[in-house]
């Protein structure tokens, strides 16, 4: 498994195997976990070459502190990556990727006026300007995402087509710890207490899909709201379901094919995320 930490020595071997398959491409932020390692394997699956980038992004962190504690494992990570047949590891510094600002804005539309994109303005747009870049660099015929984070799904879809790259967009389902808790890196910033109650949420998240037939959309949210937050240490920030498609509230179950339960919590210091589709 080869390490390079620049563009050049990067699409230098890369381009030894373009054309002798296809590329598989795991964009990651690192603290590498088994969520992280389902997509790697997937992409190791699928494809005769995969690419894993390991970069904390600074323009997609919209609060300066979470930036600031956000781990950094490179070591750790590269032990990880090599059991999984990752060929390449790109793990580039802040200023090879950004040797002068980014200062495109992407329009998203209605995709980025919800949910994380309303609580974390600019975060999309700093998630499409790197991955637009690593895209340039690794040109993946297939590239790895999590529904963990449902919604940058949509907006790395939606990225693809404004830019017209050819690129497949493959989503991967969630992994969880064994008590339901989305693995996450931020999960390694938990207290013990915070830790351990952290479950809760996709509790409240099975129970509300477990129920929902006989519930209205806006009972279910409420319910599922006031579980969590009867625990003086999970507060939540928002609990949408919306469609599927177009990521928009919805009224009523029919207005969706699959809607899908979105939430954010802030438990302690650490803001986490998870979803689930109401089937
Ligand atoms: P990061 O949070 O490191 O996640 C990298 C990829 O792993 C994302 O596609 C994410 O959805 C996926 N992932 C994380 N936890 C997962 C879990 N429990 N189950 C399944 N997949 C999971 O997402 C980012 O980094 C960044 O925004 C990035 C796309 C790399 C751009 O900087």
């Amino acid at each position: 498994m080869r390490i390079e930490k620049t563009k050049e020595s990067m699409m230098a071997f890369l381009e030894e195997k373009r054309g002798k398959g296809t590329i598989g491409f795991v964009p990651t932020m690192g603290a590498l976990h088994e969520g992280h390692l389902s997509l790697v394997r997937r992409s190791v699956k699928e494809n005769d070459c995969t690419v894993v980038s390991v970069f904390v992004n600074p323009t997609q962190f919209n609060n300066p502190e979470d930036l600031k504690t956000y781990p950094r494992t490179l070591d750790a990570d590269v032990e990880l990556l090599k059991g999984t047949g990752c060929d390449l590891v790109f793990a580039p510094s802040v200023e090879e990727m950004y040797p002068e600002p980014d200062q495109r804005t992407f329009d998203f539309g209605d995709l980025e006026t919800v949910m994380e994109g309303a609580m974390r303005p600019g975060h999309f747009n700093g998630v499409g300007q790197v991955v637009s870049r690593l895209f340039d660099y690794v040109r993946p015929d297939r590239a790895y995402f999590g529904m963990k984070d449902f919604q940058q799904v949509a907006v790395i879809k939606k990225l693809v087509e404004l830019l017209n790259m050819n690129v497949e967009i493959v989503s991967c389902d969630i992994i969880r710890e064994k008590d339901g808790l989305a693995k996450s890196s931020r999960n390694l910033l938990l207290t013990a207490e915070h830790r351990e109650i952290a479950p809760l949420i996709h509790q409240a998240m099975k129970q509300a899909v477990a129920e929902h037939q006989t519930q209205t959309v806006k009972e279910t949210i409420q319910k599922t709201i006031d579980v969590i937050n009867e625990s003086p240490l999970l507060e939540v920030e928002y609990f949408s379901i919306v469609n599927d498609r177009t990521l928009q509230p919805i009224e009523k179950w029919e207005e969706a094919m699959s809607p899908v339960g979105c939430i954010a919590v802030q438990a302690g210091e650490v803001r986490l995320i998870d979803n689930i589709v109401f089937k």
